[in-house]
């Protein structure tokens, strides 16, 4: 690709800000696996969907691939530029264009960061439910990118269930106005659905209009302390049972040490193998006492070793951190990861054969269990022992996530829950869709990108 490519390009788009800057390349051709190499041929940062079609119009002309980037905080490798793409920033299309009270929805540009838009929701008395911990850096492109899960999706959903309509640009430029923002349509295939998820491999997302909700009734944070793994299950039905829960996630002994080392409280005395953070309605005396009732069932169970009830918003945020803060507490040690997940009726079975898995395979590695278990959802963290070269330390990982995907077919569980498939996990593609559904998917990525230029590698090897 020569610059008089490019020169082209700011021909057909004049005013839209390009760089083949050797900042600009390294920051904008990674995301936050940091595990390849960027090497983009340009970054170009459009300010309206017209510049955006004319970036595909001249992509499919010239034959160029385009990385479409949002916050760069995947984890799979989603939004990684190392073959000379040309990467789509969407960072200065990040306003919120409007706000309608009957319909309440707000619709925003795709580099809309995700607490802007939560706040923005705020500012009208209503919520933007998806969240979790990458809230002031990802943008609401990428969050559809991966269908992002979060911290309440046991109450809420994933991002799917909060996008009312895309406006998506197609390899060849074209613009389709996907649902239109209706709550109901029955007019055949709803390709709104297939854009989220797709890790920009269908069209790009220029324009989202995003449902929004109820603020919830006031809410307590519980943080339990359990005697091993195996008790998480029992209760968490104890809890489903009878509180109205927002969360209900988990992490163990090891990802406290390491989030205390990064300057955490510490919320007990004593160690415990395996915590739970539950977050529930607590609006009046009577579903605050239902809480201490269960918590002294549990404790009665066995179940629960000690426990702590917040007491004030601060006390809860401070909770939340010892949770939330896990992937920052990690993140200097670059650690692999796995983002699995089963059906909740799965995860007992699933969990015993997962702990067995691990301890055998990574007998000396400090491997940090954290996630959404209340969603079937556990997120793997494995260290690089000191020493050890990063390249022997991938291969070994990738063998044992070989085993781990085996497990995941036969307990029909997801080798991604929530991250995506990315680079990272397009290998092991194979055990969570069947070869006819990846026909299909393949099928589909022909129908609106021909010439494979949206984002090649992500989710299957061209064929
Ligand atoms: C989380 O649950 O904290 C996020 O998915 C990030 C991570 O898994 O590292
Ligand atoms: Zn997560």
């Amino acid at each position: 690709m020569s610059d008089s490519h490019l020169a082209e390009l700011a021909q057909h788009a004049p005013g839209l800000r390009l760089s083949t800057e050797a900042g600009d390349l390294e920051a904008f051709g990674r995301d936050w696996t940091r595990r390849w190499t960027p090497a983009p041929l340009a970054i170009a940062w459009p300010t309206s969907i017209d510049e955006v079609q004319a970036i595909a119009r001249w992509a499919s002309a010239q034959a160029v691939a385009l990385v479409p980037s949002g916050g760069r905080t995947g984890l799979s490798g989603g939004a990684v530029a190392a073959h000379g793409e040309l990467v789509v920033s969407f960072a200065r299309m990040n306003r919120i264009l409007g706000f309608d009270p009957l319909d309440r929805t707000l619709t925003v540009q795709p580099g809309a960061i995700l607490q802007t838009v939560q706040e923005a929701a705020r500012e009208h008395g209503l919520i933007y439910p998806v969240d979790f911990a990458a809230r002031g850096s990802c943008s609401i492109g990428g969050n559809i990118a991966t269908n992002a899960g979060g911290i309440r999706v046991i109450r809420y959903g994933n991002t799917r269930e909060w996008i009312a309509g895309i406006k998506l640009v197609t390899a060849s430029g074209e613009l389709l106005d996907l649902n239109r923002g209706l709550v109901k349509n029955s007019s055949g295939y709803d390709l709104r659905h297939l854009a989220i998820a797709a890790e920009g491999t269908l069209g790009m997302v220029v324009e989202a209009t995003l449902r929004l909700t109820d603020p919830p009734p006031p809410s307590q944070v519980m943080l339990l302390a359990l005697p091993a793994l195996d008790a998480l299950m029992p209760v968490f039905a104890a809890c489903r049972r009878t509180l109205n829960l927002s969360a209900f996630e988990f992490f163990t002994d090891r990802a406290l040490q390491h989030v205390l080392a990064h300057g955490a409280r510490r919320p007990f005395d004593g160690d415990s193998p395996c915590y739970a953070v539950i977050e529930f309605d607590a609006a009046d005396a009577t579903q605050q006492d239902a809480a201490l009732a269960l918590f002294e069932h549990c404790l009665g169970e066995g179940w629960v070793v000690d426990g702590v009830i917040s007491q004030s918003q601060a006390h809860a945020a401070e909770l939340w951190r010892l949770r939330e803060g896990v992937t920052e507490s990690l993140a200097a040690h670059k650690p692999y990861k796995n983002d699995v997940s089963v059906r909740i009726a799965a995860v007992p079975a699933f969990l015993v054969e997962m702990q067995a898995l691990l301890a055998r395979e990574y007998p000396h590695f400090d491997v940090v269990w954290f996630g959404h278990i209340g969603d079937g959802n556990l997120h793997v963290n494995v260290l690089r022992p000191a020493g050890m070269d990063e390249a022997e330390f991938i291969a070994q990982c990738e063998r044992v996530t070989r085993l781990l995907a085996d497990a995941l077919a036969r307990h029909g569980g997801s080798i991604s829950a929530e991250h995506g498939i990315g680079l990272v996990k397009k290998a092991y593609l194979q055990g969570t869709r069947s070869a006819a559904e990846i026909a299909i998917m393949r099928g589909l990525r022909r129908a609106f990108d021909p010439q494979g230029l949206l984002n090649p590698g992500k989710l299957f090897d061209p064929e």
